[in-house]
């Protein structure tokens, strides 16, 4: 089937920078999109693209909204979905007391099951079509992620976390139960549909060198697969993850030590990196994940996205939800709540940044953009489409919003899963079919 979405249409080309940088993206103000099996087949002018279209296309008026590419989430856990909004001084003691206990509840797969429904129904509603996840130690709740990502046909990275210490007995596995079956998760998993494995070493707290080890041999036989593991988050962590592993110079050489820093390594939250960890990351070409509500939900601190990224050697970086650390699934929400951390910083954040970070700066920091984060020909159909009147207060701001950057930044500010319209999986809607859409 082949079908023409007509609206407003933007989509990055690179990061902007400045404000008025519009060699940065692409905006068509009465834009057509043409899809044929799943994927983007042209873009332009509405007129033009529905002069070349077939006779028999199905239309779908989308005007006034705006049609960017689906969101995407650099990191958070699938099993945490019930531990969002869990009243803790800081991370550890949050970990210990609610996060720990929840994710023992995915030994048994009719819960691991039911979560993930709920989990792809939250990611759909809020207009987000990729995330990088956390399952829990147990296979089980790997292979409910993921084939229920195959059934929606959504593209996602996952991995069963691997975790062998400081941790309740339910939670831990072995160095060779971690690598046995992240090995049994790849072969069953990894390319199945849009699905992509991540070696996943929790953090280096919960892990003994001997599963360090471990990690290191799936990295070497894997060397394509993403890596994800945390990252100086909060200073008790940082001074008990030194005092576990004293030969290391520092946090982010723990993971250099064991082959873990590369292109395809994700550092959830990296807030406080000295300068020689920010170094040892942008040499290797590794991702600060930036997690905004979480970093502040948890009080962990404040990641200084704009002075990472403007360094002689910059350091990479995504944005990501981090549920349930974090306290919202929208990806607005979210980039609303980084900005504000500029702010505290003195530093400026401006919405094209932002919604170049949730598309196509997401898409380059998974090395997937050949596939998604744009509008370009040839990639994936996977579309959210945005009303940035969506609510009373929205609309009447938006009486007086005359430009799109003013636009996108309302939509930030003010937006949530009540402006996502409609989301798009591969060419098809997803969010109007959900229950209570
Ligand atoms: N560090 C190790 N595990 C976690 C987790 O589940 N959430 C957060 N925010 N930090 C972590
Ligand atoms: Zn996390």
């Amino acid at each position: 089937m082949t079908t023409l979405l007509r609206g407003r249409l933007l989509s990055f080309r690179r990061a902007p920078q400045s404000l008025t940088d519009t060699d940065s993206f692409t905006y068509e103000s009465d834009g057509g999109l043409l899809i044929e099996n799943g994927a983007i087949a042209k873009i332009g002018p509405y007129a033009d693209v529905k002069a070349k279209a077939p006779a028999d296309v199905v239309e779908v008026d989308h005007r006034p909204h705006l049609i960017m590419p689906g969101f995407i989430d650099m990191h958070l856990h699938f099993p945490q979905m019930q531990v969002i909004a869990s009243y803790a001084a800081n991370l550890l003691e949050w970990l210990n007391t609610y996060t720990f206990p929840e994710e023992c509840r995915f030994v048994e797969s009719d819960h691991a099951t039911r979560i993930a429904t709920h989990f792809y129904d939250e990611l759909v509603r809020h207009g987000t079509t990729t995330a990088v996840a956390y399952c829990s130690v147990h296979k089980t709740s790997a292979d409910a992620f993921f084939s229920e990502a195959l059934r929606r046909n959504m593209r996602m990275v996952g991995g069963k976390v691997m975790m062998d210490r400081n941790a309740p007995q339910g939670l831990l596995d072995t160095p060779q139960m971690s690598y046995d079956e992240t090995r049994q998760v790849i072969a069953d998993w990894h390319g199945k549909g849009r699905n992509h494995v991540a070696i996943t070493p929790r953090f280096a707290i919960t892990s003994t060198p001997e599963q360090m080890e471990a990690a290191a041999a799936l990295a070497r036989e894997f060397p394509d697969l993403h890596i994800q593991t945390h990252l100086s988050e909060n200073y008790d962590e940082i001074k008990f993850t030194g005092e576990l592993y004293p030969e290391a110079i520092d946090y982010t050489d723990i993971y250099a030590r064991y082959g873990l820093l590369g292109r395809k390594s994700l550092f959830g939250h990296a807030i406080h990196l000295s300068e020689r960890e920010a170094d040892a990351m942008s040499e290797a070409g590794a991702i600060a994940v930036h997690c905004p509500t979480s970093n502040l939900f948890l009080g962990s601190g404040l990641f200084p996205l704009k002075a990472l990224s403007r360094r002689e050697k910059p350091v990479r970086i995504g944005v990501a939800t981090d549920i349930g650390g974090g306290s919202s699934y929208s990806m607005l929400r979210t980039m609303d709540e980084a900005y504000k951390i500029q702010q505290l910083l003195g530093e400026r954040l401006n919405p094209l940044e932002s919604y170049y970070y949730m598309t196509l700066g997401n898409a380059e920091a998974l090395s997937l953009e050949d596939k998604i984060g744009t509008l370009d020909a040839g990639t994936e159909a996977d579309l959210v489409v945005l009303s940035a009147a969506a609510t009373p207060a929205m609309a009447l701001k938006m009486e007086v919003v005359k430009t799109l950057p003013e636009e996108l930044f309302l939509l930030q500010t003010m937006g949530d899963d009540r402006a996502i319209v409609e989301t798009y999986v591969a060419g098809k809607p997803a969010k109007t079919g959900l229950v209570n859409s």
